[in-house]
């Protein structure tokens, strides 16, 4: 493997190359397929020139959830014509692109296998260098690219369908695993709860919808974990409670009374996640959240920390709406800020995917072993 001027070793925390670069990023992990070409000068949050995203959503609903086999096969469809959109869009050409990034997990193998492998040969036949990126801290960085970016250091709620984490983030690939969900991540107990609900896919912004017709006192559902000392999480228990409360109401509950579910588990996931990131943040002492993952667009768990928030002077950033669920603006963004901290990319094509990929276990940018 060869190693050219971008990230050419440099000091961790120095520019790795001394140009501005334009990296285009391929995101394919699960039921998005989404390309974004990002430019970043050596130092400095990177721009974002265009991106552009398929949601396969339409055709999993039939299935009621994501069909691996499905999602890998449109992936091939969607991400060639996605990059010419996106290069059309940024003005630019193929030729421009310095760095070639993809989502190398955690997601869905097929899915994965499908990016990296566009990547690796579009980045092989232009003669550029590649980087595989981890899906989560495309997700955690992603803030980023809002009007207000965040500073280091600060605590990080990752709110995706299958993580519910709380991080103490110094820098890119500095990561401290503050606590996580012993068991089914809070996308998951939206999208659990949703389908109990006869809701369709995905369950988090229906049951979302649905609760704003619903009062969140309705029925006293549990807070798992709320007052465990620690700041790990636990859902499974209330899918199950809201599975009991249902059976309750019978075979035809009215639509009040879906509404009312609906607004009683959103508002019982919200006050656990609103807790849990009130500890971290007393526990480190920072003033500074950030959240990022799908569920982090839910606005009562948004309207909750921002007036949390706002009473402890806690500064609390999101991504753009567009960009709180999977896209490739955020794999561009973060493959951009890991070359500015002296990682190397590469020209090894025979690319490897990593469908479990624990995020803790990421080097700090720069210091990656390269292979
Ligand atoms: O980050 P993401 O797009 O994909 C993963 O990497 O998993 O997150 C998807 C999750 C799903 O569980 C979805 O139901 C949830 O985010 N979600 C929401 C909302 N929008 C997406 N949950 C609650 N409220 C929303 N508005
Ligand atoms: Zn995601």
């Amino acid at each position: 493997m060869g190693r050219d001027k971008f990230g050419a070793g440099g000091r961790r925390g120095c520019a790795g190359y001394t140009r501005r670069m334009k990296v285009l990023g391929v995101e394919s992990s699960c039921d998005e397929t989404g390309v974004a070409l990002v430019e970043a000068g050596p130092t400095g949050v990177p721009m974002l020139l265009a991106h552009a995203l398929h949601s396969q959503i339409a055709m999993h609903q039939a299935y009621g959830g994501v069909v691996p086999e499905l999602a890998s096969r449109d992936h091939i469809r969607r991400v060639l014509p996605l990059t010419e959109q996106v290069l059309h869009e940024a003005g630019a050409s193929l030729a421009e692109v310095d760095v070639v990034a993809f989502t190398r997990g955690p997601g869905l193998a097929g899915a994965l296998l499908v990016g990296a492998g566009v990547a690796c040969a579009l980045a092989a036949a232009l003669g550029k260098p590649v980087l595989g990126v981890h899906h989560l801290e495309g997700h955690l960085l992603s803030p980023f690219l809002a009007s207000d970016p965040p500073e280091f250091p600060f605590v990080a709620l990752l709110v995706s369908g299958g993580h519910t984490q709380l991080m103490r983030v110094d820098d890119v690939g500095r990561y401290e695993l503050l606590g996580e969900s012993i068991d089914d991540a809070a996308g998951e107990a939206f999208d659990k709860s949703a389908k109990l609900l006869g809701l369709g896919y995905p369950g988090g912004p229906a049951l979302s919808r649905l609760a704003e017709a619903g009062r969140p006192d309705a029925y006293a559902l549990p807070r798992p974990l709320l007052h465990s000392g620690d700041l790990d999480f636990s859902f499974a228990g209330l899918k199950t409670a809201v599975m009991t409360q249902l059976r309750k109401l019978g075979d035809a509950p009215t639509d009040t009374q879906r509404a009312d579910m609906a607004a009683s588990t959103q508002a019982a996931i919200v006050e656990v996640l609103l807790k849990k990131s009130l500890a971290a943040l007393k526990q480190t002492g920072l003033k500074r959240l950030v959240v990022a993952g799908g569920v982090g667009a839910n606005s009562r768990l948004r309207a909750q920390l921002d007036a949390e928030c706002a009473k402890r002077q806690v500064r609390v950033h999101y991504p753009e709406l567009a960009l709180c669920t999977d896209n490739g603006a955020m794999i561009a963004l973060a493959a951009a800020m890991r070359l500015q901290r002296g990682a190397v990319a590469g020209r090894d094509y025979g690319f490897d995917v990593r469908p479990r990929w624990p995020l803790a276990t990421l080097a700090a940018a720069g210091t990656e072993a390269v292979s």
